[in-house]
This record gives structure tokens, sequence and C-alpha cells, in this order.
């Protein structure tokens, strides 16, 4: 597999500062650090570059190269050279600091003046947010106040923010407009994990390198398109963070809404950011808000009991840690979307995602018409499915097509069979943690993979008369399914009312 990322650059971007809030976070040690060690690995981080960590906790420069030493040892994704980690450590220091309070970033423009000193760096600076949402805001008016956020042509700035980017329409609103009284749009790097998965950033090249999908990807060919995230997990250790959020918003609003429309967005004039991003946006808006008839009838909710995984009791999701134990919120969702253009008209798009499912998968299946005649005698053809295509994201990552065949023998016999691409056939998969494309593109000012803020409000406005209604009228049955199942009994109901079901395509590998 090709370690070059998906814009085909494959040079690093100019030198750079990078700043990370959080730097004592769960993200920052599982995730960046590990994401920015394999791109200086693979030479895609500027071989000149320095990396401040920004916390609460007690520390200074020493005692951060001591613990993030540590942290690689532990979270890295290959092995960790010892003259590779050794350039990397002494090129990071850290600032410890109240975000709320002024003189924390007074602090640290000198602290980046030092870096760029020792390292003879320009004034590039990358901030990531890897912190509680409640400060994005905060932050960044904070970053503004000193005079860090200001570029000039030869210094740009930009700043990754985490999810979620809001809780509703209005809030979302409202921060976007706290974060542009001191950024440009195109300084907002809205991080979604989702897009850096490979399989997920292969949808536009299956999509648009092949020219044999295009002329049947539409409503004429298409009958329905169906996209699962599950999860065996639980929400673990975030119930505090999860009750207050509920699978809408934590995997909908953004994940989901973001693989749809790439799923069906137009063919877009150019892989650029804003190319792809005004293809995708298109998608969401065309995706028309439910009244409150349709989320009764077009929605589903649910909440996981006590149950098994893999064989072993878990425990429902109203006793997790840091869970209100009468807690409404939903860990399971299924829905029913359109897309209302000339593509897409009538064909709908079933969705579904939930914590404490059979399964930890995500795929995307497209469901094709039936053929117009039944050559093969009514029988026959009644044993063979339409044709799909299923997207395997993860955790096998590959594509299947299902097709039909002639059984070798003396009779007619068709039977379906499947045709799997596997990237783990395809070639050594990159060890990666998913960061390590978007901290690149964010390093090159690439956006594409990052969401533009007319996205954001888009998928607000789909998800918010959800959450609506669903506040309105509290669940009444929850917990409604069995940790270890696929869902409530309902979520299949859904689809059957419509004359489908769900499908879950194993990887064959
Ligand atoms: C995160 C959600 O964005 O995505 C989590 O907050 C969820 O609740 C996670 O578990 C799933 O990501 P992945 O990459 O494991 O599918």
């Amino acid at each position: 597999m090709s370690d070059q990322p998906l814009t085909g650059h494959n040079s690093p971007g100019e030198p750079c500062t990078i700043v990370i809030f959080g730097a004592s976070g769960d993200l920052t040690k599982r995730k960046l650090l590990p994401a920015l060690y394999n791109l200086k690995v693979l030479r895609l981080l500027p071989q000149n570059f320095s990396v401040i960590g920004v916390a609460v906790s007690e520390g200074d420069d020493a005692s951060y190269r001591a613990t993030s030493t540590e942290e690689i040892k532990e979270f890295a994704t290959r092995p960790v050279d010892d003259a590779e980690w050794e350039d990397f450590r002494k090129r990071s220091y850290y600032l410890q600091g109240d975000f709320n309070d002024i003189e924390t970033f007074k602090k640290l423009e000198n602290k980046i003046a030092e870096a760029q000193a020792a390292w003879n760096l320009p004034g590039n600076i990358l901030f990531y947010l890897a912190i509680t949402p409640t400060l994005f805001a905060k932050v960044v008016e904070q970053l503004g106040t000193v005079g860090l956020t200001a570029q000039t042509p030869e210094a740009w700035r930009r700043v990754i923010i985490e999810k979620p980017f809001g809780r509703d329409l209005a809030s979302a609103r409202a921060l976007n407009e706290d974060l542009r009284k001191h950024l440009e749009e195109s300084q907002i790097y809205r991080i979604d994990h989702y897009l850096g998965k490979e399989t997920v950033q292969n949808i536009m090249v299956f999509r648009f390198a092949n020219s044999i999908f295009e002329p049947i990807w539409n409503r004429r060919y298409i009958d329905y398109v169906q996209i699962t995230v599950a999860e065996e997990l639980g929400v673990e250790l975030r119930g505090g963070y999860y009750d207050h959020s509920g699978v809408l918003r934590d995997m909908v609003q953004n994940h989901i809404l973001s693989v749809l429309s790439l799923i069906a967005m137009e063919p877009p004039s150019s892989i650029s950011g804003d190319s792809v991003r005004n293809e995708k946006v298109k998608v969401l808006e065309a995706i028309r808000p439910m009244q409150p008839e349709d989320v009764i009838s077009n929605t589903v909710r649910g909440q996981y009991a006590a149950g098994l995984i893999d064989g072993k009791p878990v425990p429902a999701y109203r006793s997790e840690p840091n869970v209100d134990p009468h807690s409404n919120t939903d860990t399971f969702v299924a829905m029913k979307l359109f897309v209302e253009n000339w593509r897409w008209a009538e064909v709908p798009f079933f969705i579904r995602s939930g914590k404490r499912l059979k399964e930890h998968t995500t795929q995307v299946v497209i469901g094709f018409r039936r053929t117009p005649l039944l050559l093969f005698g009514e029988d026959l053809h009644s044993n063979i499915k339409p044709n799909r295509l299923v997207l395997h994201v993860q955790p096998d990552e590959g594509i299947t097509m299902d097709i039909h065949a002639k059984r070798p023998g003396p009779n007619i016999n068709v039977v379906n069979v499947p045709l799997d691409f596997s990237y783990r056939e395809f070639g050594e998969g990159m060890a990666a943690t998913g960061y390590e494309t978007l901290l690149y593109d964010c390093m090159i000012g690439e956006t594409t993979l990052f969401h533009r803020y007319d996205s954001v409000d888009a998928s607000w406005r789909i998800v918010t008369p959800i959450l609506d209604v669903w506040q309105a009228l509290p669940a009444r049955d929850f917990p409604n399914y069995d940790a270890g199942t696929w869902g409530p009994a309902a979520s299949d109901h859904l689809l059957e009312k419509s004359g489908h079901e769900w499908h879950h395509y194993p990887l064959k590998t």
C-alpha cells in the first residue's frame, strides 16, 4: 500500500512549529505523537520542526521529553528508531498553564520564540486543540489576543479543532462566529478522523479513478445505500462526555454524514479542498431536514441493556461509570434519509450506528436494482440476490462485489459469488494511527479532508430536528436492546417497512 497522501503530494511542508494543547491527554499520547513520529520516519514531517506541548499538568521540557519517550515506546505503531526519536525528542518543549489565563499565552509566545531561535524556524505554526470542546473558543480568543493567529505571507497559522463542533445548530454557529473573530475560514481545520481512514479516502479514488462505476452510480441502477458503523465497545470511561452527547451527535453529525456525502456527491472538478467540499456540502443540503412526523416514522433510537460481548457479560449503559442511572441518552440510531436531487431522488439511504453491538464493523453497502428480465426461471431468480457492492472500512479494509455466476454442472444453477479485494492482500498496510494524513495535509495546507463550516452547518441542520423531537418525547422503552445484538427490533422494522433488510458482510480474507 502506498504511503502517499490522497492528494498525491509526497514531500513535506515548510518547516513549522506544532503546538499541541492538551499535551498530557489521551489523544496526544495514543494518536498524535505516534502519528507525528510516523510522518517523520516517512519523511513527510518537515526536516526542521519543533513540537510544543501545552497542558495544565505540572512539568517542564525535561519531564515532557521523558514522558513522551515513555509514551512513544508504548503507543508507536512501528518500531521506534533511536536516532529518529532522539531528533524528535530534543525538538520537543513543554509549557504548563491554565488556558483561561492570558499569561499562559504570553508565555507560549516566548516558548515559541525560544524554539524558533533554537532551530532557526520560520514563523509557521500549527495549533492542535486536543482539549475539551468548551475551551475551543477560549483558546482561540487567547491566541488571537496575543497575536499568534495573525498570518503574514512568510508565516502561516493553522488551527486543528477536534470534534464535537457544537452540540446543535445554534451552538455550532456560535462557536464558529467566535472562531472567526480571530481566524479566517482557511486557517480552521475541523478534523474528522473518519476522513483519515484508508477506505474512506478510497471512496473518492474508487468512484473517480474508475470509469465503470460513474454511469451506474445513480437512482436508475442503485436501489438503496446502507451505512453501518457498529462498535462492540461501550462508552468505556467516557460516560461523562457521552451521556450529554449520544450517538447522533457523537457519530452521525460528523463521521457518518461525511461518509454519506462522499458516496453521494457529484464528481468534483478537481481534488482540491474547495472543489470536493463544494460537492459534499451540496449533498448535505439536499437531505431535507425531517419534520417531527418523519422523525417518528424514519428514525429509531436505542440504548443498550446488559448483555454478552464475545461471550462475556457487560453492563447496561445506565450502569456505566459517570452515566446517570436514569439516563435517556441514545447509544443506537437507525434512520432512513433521502438525498433529494436528480441523482438520488427516492433512493433510501439507511444508516445505523451504535455501541455494544454484535460486531465491530464499518461498512457501506450499495444495493443495485434487480435485472429487468428473469431469464433463468422465477425459482432460480428468486434465489439470486441483486448485485451488491460493499465498501469495508474497518476492521478489515477492502471492497466486495457480489456478482452471479453459473455453478459448473449440466444444468443452469446461478449462484452469488463475492469478488473480494482486501487491502491486506494488496500490500503491506502502512502502520498508522489514522491521523498521519490529516496532520500532513494540514501542514501542507491541504483542506480536502477537513470540514468546512458550511458542511458542519448543513449536517447540524439534518440532525438538530431529530434531537429536538427525541428530547421533547423522551424514550419510554430504554434500555431497548441487549448488548451484543444488532440493536432494537425497531431497527429491522424500519427497513422491513420499505421492503429492505440490513446487510452485513464479513470481508473474506
Ligand atoms: C469517535 C467517537 O469520534 O469515534 C467515539 O467519539 C467512537 O465514541 C469513535 O468510539 C469510533 O472511531 P473508530 O475509529 O474506532 O471507528
